[in-house]
């Protein structure tokens, strides 16, 4: 039976870094006489053109239907307005709900390469390797009521925070099951001085801490972790934490790898079948970068690394996926970059569609591991 994935490719530069990591999936399904069926949807701002919605019907269908999903990035100034109806991301928003894409993970990684380049002092990011599990389904971006509305006092607005225990738990369990594959090491973040929902969830974290006594968890409040993570970012190996905190200590954490244009990420639903393989969107933590696209100046490589991540998670190809890394850490190496990744002594800088040649080449010179 052929695996489906849906290849929703976005606005702005998401076409063209997408088209890059299709090509690398076809590439390691070619190699390894994998049956993948790829079919395409629109999503985001195009989708809102051609079709009033961002997230339109045939496109959440086609969603429910697959085994995973490729996805560029949605959004752009024509369509940024925001008084507008629709936004683009109201898509991204729609298809967390929907699919129970309840775990994103965000893994961080310091590549020595790009050390020079990033703000922080070299001796405080190399070596840094750790992965935000951010809930994506629940919080203050769902909670009701959200709304604007007239008060006594003029122009009022709502959001609601709440949390289920049953929400709470999942998410520590698959950042516990994590942990176990890792480091062993478990921060959980929460705002417990405060919010009554982060006393729950640190209820929940130490119950659920307890189940996994081989696994060492502590608790941090998300002000002091905000600190934390950028004076001593070794130190963090899996970091889980409810949907707001999550959104800002991710992109936080994504200047610890030096480059946003290396960072992929998945958002996971539940095991299908109790077989370890999940539903999942794959996309790569960057923006449409709507100033670049079209121009072949997009960096395809977080793109790539995504599908290495669907790879992994949703087809159960650890091999296959390793072999992607591997081959994009290379061309790396060899000192290939694309334009965002900055120059230097004995750097080669190419477009989006060189970069994506070079990665498969590469695949392709490599043997997988067993
Ligand atoms: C992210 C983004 C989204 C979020 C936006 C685009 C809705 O910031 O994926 O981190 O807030 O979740
Ligand atoms: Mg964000």
């Amino acid at each position: 039976m052929a695996y489906k994935i849906l290849v929703l490719k976005g606005d702005g530069i998401g076409p063209e870094v997408v088209g890059e990591a299709l090509q690398a999936l076809k590439v390691v399904a070619r190699r390894d006489a994998v049956d993948i069926e790829f079919r395409e949807a629109p999503i985001g701002g195009h989708a809102i053109d051609a079709y009033g919605k961002p997230l339109p019907d045939a496109t959440l269908a086609a969603a429910r239907d697959c085994d995973a999903i490729l996805l560029g990035a949605v959004g752009g100034p024509k369509w940024d307005n925001p008084k507008a109806e629709m936004r683009p991301e109201q898509a991204l928003l729609g298809l967390r709900k929907e699919l129970g894409l309840f775990a994103n993970v965000r893994p961080v990684k310091s590549v020595k390469e790009f050390l020079p380049a990033s703000p922080l002092r070299p001796d405080i990011v190399n070596g840094v390797d750790l992965v935000v599990i951010r809930e994506l389904t629940g919080g203050i971006y769902y909670g009701k009521p959200s709304e604007r509305r007239s008060g006594a006092d003029g122009r009022e607005a709502v959001d609601t925070c709440y949390y289920s225990e049953s929400e709470i738990e999942r998410v520590l369990r698959y950042g516990f099951e994590l942990a176990r594959e890792r480091r062993k090491k478990l921060t959980s973040v929460d705002k417990a001085n405060v919010l009554s929902t982060s006393r729950l969830w640190r209820e929940i974290a130490t119950e659920v801490a307890a189940r996994y006594p081989d696994v060492k968890c502590d608790h941090q409040l998300v002000d002091s972790m905000a600190m934390h993570l950028i004076r001593r970012p070794r130190d963090f190996d899996v970091i889980v934490t409810e949907n707001m905190f999550g959104d800002i200590l991710t992109d936080e954490a994504s200047v610890l790898a030096g480059s946003m244009g290396l960072l992929p990420s998945a958002s996971l639903g539940e095991e299908l079948n109790g077989a370890g393989y999940r539903i999942g969107l794959y996309e790569p933590i960057h923006g449409s970068a709507p100033d670049i696209a079209g121009r072949d100046e997009a960096n395809p490589l977080a793109a790539i690394l995504s599908a290495a991540l669907l790879l992994e998670h949703s087809l159960g190809m650890r091999a296959e996926a390793e072999l992607i890394t591997q081959a994009v850490e290379g061309v790396v190496r060899d000192g290939y970059r694309t334009r965002d990744l900055g120059g230097g002594a004995g750097v080669k800088v190419v477009g989006c569609k060189a970069m994506g040649r070079l990665v498969r080449e590469r695949i392709e010179s490599l043997e997988p591991e067993a």
